[in-house]
């Protein structure tokens, strides 16, 4: 571990386990105080105790991501913030998603409009400190509408557009980082469902990976690195020849 301050942390979805292994691996660069926001106080206590065993000084706050009058500022005010990383996000049945608009509405709110609402709270903090980093988990499956997910993509691909906003907004103040992190295929709950294949990364290599952007303050990583290649073909596919395919 190194010598530096420690690192003032607020993760949301802080029970994900891309989020988890994120935050070990900045633990192994540096130590930390961990604020970890989501909404199962059981949950995010096992994974303090984790954080808490590699060196964090970690708390918990238990409440519901999707509710607009949460207070996030206030939650977060008082204290100045190196990194605020916004993780939650769920992947269920698309066609049951879809024949529901109750449940359409609700994964919308989950994978955008949630994770929109605390972004832009992070980002006034972010303003007034002139500096800090405002991480969020997108993914590849914004980068083209395809028939497996184009409900989940197309939240996704509307956060990278907020995102890049934001980032935009920013580019006159060097020391706020906005960084969009898109992890490929990864092994989570979130894909438990899922047939494993080669395409399949370990969430800890993700987790080592969005580290490291965040440490580089990458504008947009795609975790890990090959996606970009993979979703760069996908995405110039003709329609003609993607309609060929069960992508
Ligand atoms: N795994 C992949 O293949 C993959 C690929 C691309 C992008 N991503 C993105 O990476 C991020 C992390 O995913 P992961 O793979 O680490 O998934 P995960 O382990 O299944 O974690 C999902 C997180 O979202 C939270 N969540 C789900 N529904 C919620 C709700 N209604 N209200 C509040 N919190 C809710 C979960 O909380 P609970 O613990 O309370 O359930 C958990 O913290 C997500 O944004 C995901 O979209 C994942």
């Amino acid at each position: 571990m190194s010598d530096s301050p420690s690192y003032r942390t607020a993760v949301f979805g802080a029970t994900s386990a891309i989020a988890g292994e994120t935050l070990r691996a900045l633990l192994a660069d540096r130590p930390a105080e961990i604020l970890l926001i989501g909404r199962n106080a059981d949950r995010l206590e096992t994974v303090a105790a984790d954080l808490r065993a590699r060196g964090a000084v970690c708390e918990v706050h238990a409440t519901d991501l999707l509710n607009p009058d949460a207070g996030w500022e206030s939650l977060l005010a008082g204290k100045e913030w190196d990194l605020f990383l916004i993780a939650h996000g769920s992947l269920p049945d698309q066609d049951a998603t879809l024949a529901d608009p109750h449940a359409t509405g609700r994964e919308i709110d989950i994978n955008l409009i949630s994770p929109v609402r605390i972004a832009a709270a992070c980002a006034r903090i972010l303003d007034k400190q002139q500096k800090g980093t405002l991480a969020v988990f997108g993914s590849v499956a914004g980068d083209r509408g395809r028939q497996s997910n184009y409900l989940y993509g197309a939240t996704k691909a509307a956060l990278e557009t907020f995102l890049a906003g934001l980032r935009h907004r920013f580019a006159d103040l060097p020391a706020v980082a906005i960084t969009l992190l898109k992890p490929g295929l990864t092994d989570t709950p979130m894909t438990a469902n899922i047939e494993k294949g080669p395409l399949f990364s370990s969430a800890s290599k993700v987790g080592e990976a969005a580290w490291k952007a965040i440490h580089k303050r990458k504008s947009t990583a795609y975790l890990p690195g090959w996606w970009r290649l993979v979703m760069g073909v996908i995405r110039h596919l003709p329609e003609f020849v993607l309609h060929k395919t069960k992508l």
